[in-house]
């Protein structure tokens, strides 16, 4: 949108708010209205935002209608599991899905099927909630990091290849906060090296990278459920792929090693945990589809219109989106935050004047890897037994070289899906609390 439109649309009911002023030197504003929420003035938003997740009365028969079944676990190819598999799917337009107890399982499940083992690498985004890290540490492999780039949060594709090693046996990449990584880009390192790619899709219901929909662009995708999500069933998983014997084998490794699908009379031929989700939850989830649809529409036209209004911020870097027709899940809105732009102001300082403002946001994910969890997978016996010395050490040490990934932790601010369901005015209303911020940056900093 260009800026003067823009301008046009940003609808501030009485509050007169200028933010061009901060490029153009002082906007004639009434006394005090201007004053940032932060340093005493009135908060640009006092309407909140909804909680979640969300339940509907109407669904209760259907969840009732489980219960009363006495039919609870997925024991047959029949029922809610079932159901839920073949919609998920086709709604992705994925030739199959398999349901899991949770995205933690699913990553685990996928990887295993694909051939990670003790000793492999894979290759996988470090800006991530922490299950992408631990899928591959219980598969007894080691996460090998590629750098994130800061302009799109996601994996930079030119930082995988300089990680391949002969260990490697595949790449995660994460649609982090929903934002669909470049595949294009990275497809084409993995079927060089012959490696597999699993998407960590937990965060991207319904996204889309050029047109597919997430979970559907690489060998195997994976979902999460849990209550935070958009489509939340308490604790919840899917495996999505174009392809039918790897989903098979999929749901063999979920459920015991028992043959179904493609491998239908093999007896025990695989190995198998017990990864099942309940048909309770495969209800809850059926139910929720319209609603994952309608809202998904609701926060990508939000999110347009918040990224129009705070790209013309001096400071404020909202995503690059990699391709066009790429409509991200926005799981979180994240943008750059420039503290050079805003006097110096650190970004904590930032977050708690936006706080300020009846906006609630956060500063997303740290640098994990220095939390502790590698330490002690590196330290533990079985890794131990399966890397040299020095093997783990260059490992350790290379998470320095991680500089993209220390910018994107140290500048990013996040705000939740949550606020990208209000009313489309509240977008306007963000940009109005964040330019007022930008403008009043040096007393804000000062105080
Ligand atoms: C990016 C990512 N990967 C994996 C997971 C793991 O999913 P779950 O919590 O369902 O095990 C999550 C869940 O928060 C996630 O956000």
């Amino acid at each position: 949108m260009e800026r003067r439109g823009f301008l046009r649309n940003v609808a501030l009911g009485s509050v007169a708010v200028s933010w061009l002023g901060a490029r153009r030197g002082p906007t004639v504003l009434a006394a005090g209205i201007d004053k940032p929420a932060v340093l005493g003035g009135t908060p640009l938003y006092k309407g909140g935002f909804t909680s979640w997740p969300q339940w509907r009365q109407d669904w209760e028969p259907a969840i009732l209608k489980v219960f009363r079944s006495g039919r609870w676990f997925r024991g047959s190819s029949s029922g809610e599991v079932p159901q839920f598999e073949e919609a998920w799917a086709k709604l992705l337009g994925a030739k199959k899905a398999l349901a899991t107890a949770s995205g933690t399982t699913a990553l685990t499940v996928a990887l295993h099927v694909l051939g990670v083992d003790a000793g492999d690498e894979v290759i996988v985004s470090p800006f991530t909630f922490i299950a992408s890290y631990n899928a591959i540490l219980a598969c007894k492999a080691l996460p090998v990091f590629a750098d994130t780039d800061p302009a799109t949060v996601t994996l930079d594709p030119a930082t995988i290849e300089s990680r391949i090693t002969d260990r490697t046996k595949a790449i995660m990449p994460v649609h982090i906060y929903g934002i669909p990584c470049d595949m294009d880009a990275i497809n084409p390192t993995a079927r060089k090296h012959k490696l597999g790619v699993v998407e960590d899709a937990c965060q991207a219901w319904l996204a889309s990278y050029k047109g597919n929909k997430a979970g559907t662009l690489g060998d195997l995708g994976c979902f999460s459920f849990q209550e935070s999500k958009h489509i939340p069933a308490g604790e919840g998983g899917a495996i999505t792929s174009m392809r039918e014997e790897l989903i098979d084998r999929c749901q063999s490794y979920h459920s015991c090693g028992q043959a179904v699908g493609t491998f239908q009379g093999k007896g025990s031929f695989t190995r198998g945990m017990n990864y099942r989700m309940m048909h309770v939850q495969a209800a809850l989830l059926l139910e929720q589809f319209d609603k994952l649809r309608q809202e998904t529409a609701l926060r990508q036209s939000n999110a347009d219109r918040l990224s129009a209004g705070l790209r013309q911020i001096p400071g404020i870097a909202p995503m690059k989106l990699p391709g066009e027709n790429t409509r991200p899940a926005w799981h979180l809105f994240p943008f750059g935050y420039d503290a050079q732009q805003f006097h110096g102001m650190p970004r904590n300082r930032f977050i708690q004047a936006l706080g300020a403002e009846g906006i609630p946001c956060g500063g997303g994910y740290r640098e994990q890897y220095n939390d502790g969890l590698l330490d002690e997978a590196i330290q533990s016996r079985g890794f131990q037994r399966l890397w040299s010395a020095a093997r783990l050490k260059a490992y350790r040490d290379s998470f320095q070289e991680l500089k993209g990934n220390q910018k994107t932790c140290a500048n990013t601010v996040t705000l939740s899906q949550r606020v990208l369901l209000a009313d489309p005015s509240v977008m306007d209303k963000i940009v109005a609390a964040v330019a007022r911020i930008q403008k009043h940056s040096a007393a804000i900093a000062k105080a």
